[in-house]
């Protein structure tokens, strides 16, 4: 969980490779889907380009169909979801069908000046998704990926007025299920400010600790 930008999605990957475990973005599933132009992509798309939540519902079903596969058998990092007390419940419920329990939830945080900066400096790949920054993570290829040599764009809901919408949104709907899992016990605080290994430092120490 955290912030839009504050690095979930550069912190979930470098844990997947460490744990070797999935890594499941809410985000990367949706943008898959509104390139592909499927019938979920085509419900989505005008939501996440105005910075709004999509549906619990579509969300729900969709989690449901990507927990029920094979390769998440090893274990999983959720990345975007839950986002709203109601994806909380559909989270517990589709757990409690697989009988399995959730580890550890980890709240990534920064200031919103540093997101800011970080939001309006990041580059994607249109191709593979890579992520990049104009400052911190510049590709060695200029314009071009350095995986797959596919253009470097930004992504339509990073904006500066769509930022400022999803901090909104962020603030009003999910941070409040931070609670939610402080009250379990499940939840881990990491400062996400500093370079991206500073970071994940940090986040495997914590992880341990807790
Ligand atoms: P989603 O893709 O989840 O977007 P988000 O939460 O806004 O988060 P971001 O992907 O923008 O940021 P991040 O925290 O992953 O940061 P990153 O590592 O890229 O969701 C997009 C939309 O989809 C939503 O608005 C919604 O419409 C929909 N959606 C998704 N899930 C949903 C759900 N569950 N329910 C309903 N709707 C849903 O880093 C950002 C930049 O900073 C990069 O350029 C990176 O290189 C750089 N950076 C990262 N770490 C550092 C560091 N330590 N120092 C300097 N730079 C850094």
């Amino acid at each position: 969980m955290g912030m839009p930008g504050v690095g979930k999605g550069t912190q979930a990957t470098r844990l997947a490779e460490r744990l070797a475990v999935v890594h499941l973005s809410t985000g990367d599933i949706l943008r898959e889907a509104v390139k592909a132009e499927t019938d979920l992509g085509l419900k989505a798309k005008d939501t996440m380009a105005a910075g709004e939540l999509v549906s619990d519902e579509l969300i729900g079903d969709m989690i449901a169909e990507r927990l029920s596969r094979p390769d998440i058998e090893s274990g999983f990092i959720l990345d975007g979801f839950p986002r709203t007390v109601i994806q909380v419940g559909i989270l517990d419920g589709v757990l409690e069908r697989l009988g399995i329990g959730l580890d550890r939830v980890v709240l990534l945080g920064a200031s919103e000046q540093e997101i800011v900066r970080r939001l309006s400096g990041r580059r994607v790949c249109e191709s593979c998704g890579a992520v990049y920054h104009v400052d911190n993570r510049p590709s060695a290829k200029g314009e071009a990926c350095e995986e797959c040599d596919g253009a470097l764009v930004q992504r339509p809901d990073d904006t500066e007025e769509v930022i400022r919408e999803r901090l909104r949104v962020y603030r009003e709907q999910t941070l409040p299920i931070a609670d939610a899992y402080r009250q379990r016990g499940l939840l881990v605080e990491v400062e996400g400010s500093g370079a991206p290994d500073e970071v994940f430092e940090r986040l495997q120490a914590e992880l341990v600790a807790a």
